[in-house]
Protein backbone atom coordinates (compact mmCIF):
# COMPACT_ATOMS: atom_id res chain seq x y z
CA UNK A 1 0.00 0.00 0.00
CA UNK A 2 0.95 3.08 -0.45
CA UNK A 3 1.71 6.51 2.06
CA UNK A 4 -1.33 8.05 2.21
CA UNK A 5 -0.91 12.29 2.30
CA UNK A 6 -3.28 13.93 4.32
CA UNK A 7 -4.90 17.06 3.55
CA UNK A 8 -5.46 19.90 6.27
CA UNK A 9 -9.03 18.48 7.13
CA UNK A 10 -7.75 15.28 7.76
CA UNK A 11 -4.85 16.63 9.81
CA UNK A 12 -7.78 18.08 11.64
CA UNK A 13 -9.43 15.12 12.37
CA UNK A 14 -6.70 13.20 13.75
CA UNK A 15 -5.69 15.97 16.27
CA UNK A 16 -9.19 15.48 17.53
CA UNK A 17 -8.57 11.82 17.92
CA UNK A 18 -5.36 12.00 19.06
CA UNK A 19 -7.11 14.36 21.88
CA UNK A 20 -9.00 11.62 22.86
CA UNK A 21 -6.39 9.17 23.30
CA UNK A 22 -3.86 11.80 25.28
CA UNK A 23 -7.64 12.28 27.77
CA UNK A 24 -7.33 8.61 28.45
CA UNK A 25 -3.66 7.78 28.89
CA UNK A 26 -4.34 11.33 31.48
CA UNK A 27 -6.66 9.14 33.56
CA UNK A 28 -5.14 6.08 33.14
CA UNK A 29 -1.96 8.16 35.26
CA UNK A 30 -4.38 9.33 37.39
CA UNK A 31 -5.80 5.51 37.86
CA UNK A 32 -3.00 3.20 38.02
CA UNK A 33 -2.25 2.38 41.98
CA UNK A 34 -1.80 -1.17 43.70
CA UNK A 35 -4.69 -2.62 43.74
CA UNK A 36 -7.10 -1.63 40.27
CA UNK A 37 -7.34 -4.42 37.87
CA UNK A 38 -6.19 -4.07 34.39
CA UNK A 39 -10.03 -4.35 34.05
CA UNK A 40 -11.16 -1.48 35.44
CA UNK A 41 -8.67 0.91 33.49
CA UNK A 42 -9.80 -1.05 30.10
CA UNK A 43 -13.58 -0.26 31.22
CA UNK A 44 -12.81 4.09 32.47
CA UNK A 45 -10.59 4.07 29.16
CA UNK A 46 -13.85 2.71 27.12
CA UNK A 47 -15.89 5.19 28.77
CA UNK A 48 -13.95 8.18 27.97
CA UNK A 49 -13.21 7.27 24.15
CA UNK A 50 -17.18 6.76 23.36
CA UNK A 51 -18.26 9.78 25.46
CA UNK A 52 -16.52 11.79 22.64
CA UNK A 53 -18.43 10.04 20.03
CA UNK A 54 -15.54 7.74 19.11
CA UNK A 55 -14.71 4.15 18.95
CA UNK A 56 -11.72 1.97 20.39
CA UNK A 57 -9.42 1.47 17.88
CA UNK A 58 -8.09 -1.83 19.06
CA UNK A 59 -11.32 -3.52 19.85
CA UNK A 60 -12.46 -6.48 17.40
CA UNK A 61 -8.66 -5.52 15.96
CA UNK A 62 -8.14 -9.03 14.12
CA UNK A 63 -10.68 -10.15 17.30
CA UNK A 64 -8.65 -8.38 19.90
CA UNK A 65 -10.81 -8.12 23.16
CA UNK A 66 -10.38 -4.85 24.84
CA UNK A 67 -9.83 -0.89 23.96
CA UNK A 68 -6.47 -0.89 25.94
CA UNK A 69 -3.38 -3.34 25.71
CA UNK A 70 -1.91 -2.85 29.62
CA UNK A 71 1.27 -4.98 29.58
CA UNK A 72 3.02 -5.56 32.79
CA UNK A 73 6.79 -6.03 33.87
CA UNK A 74 8.20 -8.30 31.39
CA UNK A 75 5.14 -8.12 28.61
CA UNK A 76 6.32 -5.79 26.28
CA UNK A 77 2.97 -4.86 24.77
CA UNK A 78 -0.63 -6.46 23.83
CA UNK A 79 -1.54 -7.81 27.53
CA UNK A 80 -5.25 -8.06 27.42
CA UNK A 81 -6.90 -6.43 30.37
CA UNK A 82 -8.30 -8.80 32.90
CA UNK A 83 -10.28 -8.50 36.26
CA UNK A 84 -7.90 -10.82 38.24
CA UNK A 85 -4.76 -8.49 36.97
CA UNK A 86 -4.56 -6.04 39.86
CA UNK A 87 -1.42 -4.27 40.14
CA UNK A 88 0.72 -4.55 42.97
CA UNK A 89 3.28 -1.46 44.04
CA UNK A 90 6.56 -1.94 42.15
CA UNK A 91 5.11 -3.05 38.93
CA UNK A 92 5.56 -1.18 35.93
CA UNK A 93 2.85 -0.82 33.26
CA UNK A 94 2.33 -0.20 29.68
CA UNK A 95 -0.74 1.26 28.67
CA UNK A 96 -1.37 1.33 24.96
CA UNK A 97 -4.70 3.21 23.37
CA UNK A 98 -5.85 3.64 20.23
CA UNK A 99 -9.14 6.20 19.38
CA UNK A 100 -10.96 6.78 15.93
CA UNK A 101 -13.01 9.96 15.34
CA UNK A 102 -14.51 11.01 12.67
CA UNK A 103 -12.78 8.29 10.03
CA UNK A 104 -9.38 8.93 11.84
CA UNK A 105 -7.23 6.93 14.22
CA UNK A 106 -4.95 8.20 16.79
CA UNK A 107 -2.95 5.88 18.57
CA UNK A 108 -0.47 6.39 21.52
CA UNK A 109 0.88 4.14 24.58
CA UNK A 110 3.09 5.44 27.98
CA UNK A 111 4.73 3.12 30.62
CA UNK A 112 3.42 4.12 34.16
CA UNK A 113 5.41 3.20 37.79
CA UNK A 114 2.63 1.04 40.16
CA UNK A 115 3.38 2.96 43.47
CA UNK A 116 7.43 3.09 44.23
CA UNK A 117 9.49 1.57 41.47
CA UNK A 118 13.13 0.98 41.62
CA UNK A 119 15.69 3.15 40.39
CA UNK A 120 16.45 1.01 37.13
CA UNK A 121 12.62 0.66 36.65
CA UNK A 122 12.46 4.48 36.55
CA UNK A 123 15.72 4.64 34.29
CA UNK A 124 13.90 2.04 31.95
CA UNK A 125 11.03 3.80 31.30
CA UNK A 126 12.95 7.36 30.81
CA UNK A 127 15.36 5.76 27.93
CA UNK A 128 11.96 5.00 26.79
CA UNK A 129 11.02 8.34 26.36
CA UNK A 130 14.28 9.90 25.72
CA UNK A 131 14.48 7.76 22.80
CA UNK A 132 11.47 8.70 21.50
CA UNK A 133 12.16 12.09 21.61
CA UNK A 134 15.44 11.89 20.00
CA UNK A 135 14.02 10.56 16.62
CA UNK A 136 10.79 13.03 17.14
CA UNK A 137 13.48 15.73 17.34
CA UNK A 138 14.94 14.50 13.84
CA UNK A 139 11.67 14.56 11.73
CA UNK A 140 11.03 16.93 9.28
CA UNK A 141 10.12 16.84 5.27
CA UNK A 142 12.82 15.56 3.69
CA UNK A 143 14.61 13.57 5.90
CA UNK A 144 14.64 9.94 5.27
CA UNK A 145 12.44 7.30 7.66
CA UNK A 146 15.50 5.90 9.17
CA UNK A 147 16.93 8.54 10.59
CA UNK A 148 14.50 8.23 13.45
CA UNK A 149 14.99 4.90 13.33
CA UNK A 150 18.84 5.33 14.20
CA UNK A 151 18.16 7.89 17.00
CA UNK A 152 16.04 5.76 18.39
CA UNK A 153 18.42 3.02 18.57
CA UNK A 154 21.20 5.39 19.71
CA UNK A 155 19.68 6.70 22.59
CA UNK A 156 18.38 3.07 23.74
CA UNK A 157 21.76 1.85 23.56
CA UNK A 158 23.56 4.35 25.25
CA UNK A 159 21.22 4.25 28.27
CA UNK A 160 21.94 0.52 28.35
CA UNK A 161 18.82 -0.59 27.01
CA UNK A 162 18.07 -2.76 23.92
CA UNK A 163 15.57 -2.20 21.31
CA UNK A 164 12.71 -5.38 20.14
CA UNK A 165 12.62 -5.96 16.58
CA UNK A 166 9.83 -7.61 15.99
CA UNK A 167 7.43 -4.96 16.10
CA UNK A 168 7.52 -1.38 14.73
CA UNK A 169 5.87 1.77 14.23
CA UNK A 170 3.67 2.76 11.52
CA UNK A 171 1.59 4.93 8.94
CA UNK A 172 -1.63 6.17 10.70
CA UNK A 173 -4.64 7.86 9.59
CA UNK A 174 -8.16 6.41 8.18
CA UNK A 175 -6.45 2.65 9.14
CA UNK A 176 -4.77 2.70 12.33
CA UNK A 177 -1.27 0.22 10.59
CA UNK A 178 -0.71 2.33 7.44
CA UNK A 179 2.59 2.26 5.38
CA UNK A 180 5.34 2.87 6.05
CA UNK A 181 6.71 0.81 8.62
CA UNK A 182 9.01 2.92 10.92
CA UNK A 183 11.41 0.12 12.95
CA UNK A 184 13.13 1.62 16.18
CA UNK A 185 16.63 -0.07 15.46
CA UNK A 186 18.62 0.85 11.56
CA UNK A 187 17.52 -1.85 9.18
CA UNK A 188 20.92 -3.14 7.72
CA UNK A 189 19.91 -2.51 4.38
CA UNK A 190 21.75 -0.08 2.05
CA UNK A 191 17.99 2.15 1.77
CA UNK A 192 17.73 4.69 4.06
CA UNK A 193 14.00 4.32 4.12
CA UNK A 194 11.54 6.38 2.70
CA UNK A 195 11.27 10.84 2.18
CA UNK A 196 8.92 12.19 5.28
CA UNK A 197 6.78 14.51 3.41
CA UNK A 198 3.97 16.71 4.44
CA UNK A 199 0.99 15.39 5.16
CA UNK A 200 2.02 11.94 6.20
CA UNK A 201 1.51 11.27 9.37
CA UNK A 202 3.12 8.02 11.82
CA UNK A 203 2.87 6.41 14.66
CA UNK A 204 6.43 6.23 16.55
CA UNK A 205 6.59 3.28 19.30
CA UNK A 206 10.40 2.31 20.95
CA UNK A 207 9.75 -0.47 23.19
CA UNK A 208 12.88 -1.29 24.93
CA UNK A 209 14.12 -3.62 27.63
CA UNK A 210 16.70 -4.26 30.57
CA UNK A 211 17.92 -7.50 29.18
CA UNK A 212 17.68 -8.83 25.46
CA UNK A 213 15.48 -7.57 22.75
CA UNK A 214 14.53 -11.12 22.18
CA UNK A 215 10.32 -11.98 22.62
CA UNK A 216 7.85 -14.28 22.17
CA UNK A 217 3.98 -14.75 22.30
CA UNK A 218 1.77 -15.65 25.08
CA UNK A 219 -0.74 -18.47 24.68
CA UNK A 220 -3.28 -16.15 24.49
CA UNK A 221 -1.76 -15.17 21.09
CA UNK A 222 -1.50 -11.65 22.14
CA UNK A 223 0.90 -10.74 25.16
CA UNK A 224 4.44 -10.29 23.90
CA UNK A 225 7.27 -10.81 26.55
CA UNK A 226 10.44 -11.00 26.99
CA UNK A 227 12.26 -14.19 26.41
CA UNK A 228 14.66 -13.45 29.24
CA UNK A 229 11.88 -12.40 31.81
CA UNK A 230 13.53 -8.56 31.64
CA UNK A 231 11.14 -5.35 32.16
CA UNK A 232 10.45 -3.48 29.00
CA UNK A 233 8.72 0.02 28.28
CA UNK A 234 7.23 0.96 25.44
CA UNK A 235 6.33 5.42 24.64
CA UNK A 236 4.64 6.04 21.84
CA UNK A 237 2.43 9.21 19.94
CA UNK A 238 0.98 9.70 16.53
CA UNK A 239 3.17 12.53 14.69
CA UNK A 240 1.43 14.53 11.43
CA UNK A 241 4.13 15.51 9.43
CA UNK A 242 3.96 19.65 8.23
CA UNK A 243 5.94 22.07 6.85
CA UNK A 244 7.74 22.66 10.21
CA UNK A 245 8.64 19.47 11.30
CA UNK A 246 6.49 16.76 13.40
CA UNK A 247 3.04 17.66 15.36
CA UNK A 248 2.48 15.17 18.34
CA UNK A 249 -0.95 14.88 18.47
CA UNK A 250 -1.49 12.57 21.17
CA UNK A 251 -0.82 14.77 24.18
CA UNK A 252 -1.49 16.87 26.44
CA UNK A 253 -0.33 19.20 29.18
CA UNK A 254 0.68 16.57 32.54
CA UNK A 255 1.10 13.83 30.54
CA UNK A 256 4.13 11.72 30.97
N1 LIG B 1 -1.53 0.17 19.27
C1 LIG B 1 -0.79 -0.94 18.79
C2 LIG B 1 0.22 -0.30 17.89
O1 LIG B 1 0.82 0.59 18.35
C3 LIG B 1 -1.62 -1.98 18.19
C4 LIG B 1 -2.51 -2.60 19.15
S1 LIG B 1 -2.94 -4.11 18.56
C5 LIG B 1 -4.48 -4.32 19.07
O2 LIG B 1 0.41 -0.55 16.75
F1 LIG B 1 -4.85 -5.47 18.70
F2 LIG B 1 -4.53 -4.20 20.35
F3 LIG B 1 -5.26 -3.42 18.55
CO1 LIG C 1 1.02 2.02 17.23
Amino acid sequence: MAVMIKDQEAFEKMRRAGKIVAEVLQEMQRLIKPGISTADLDKAAEEIIRSHGALPSFKGYYGYPASICASIDEMVIHGIPNKDTILREGQIISIDVGAKKDGYHGDAARTFPVGRISEEDRKLIKAAKDAFYEGYSRIRPGIHLYKISAGIQKTAEKAGFSVVRDYVGHGIGREMHEDPQVPNYRPRVLSRGLRLEEGMAIAVEPMITAGSWKVEILPDGWGVITRDGSKAAHYENTILITKDGGEITTTLPGLE
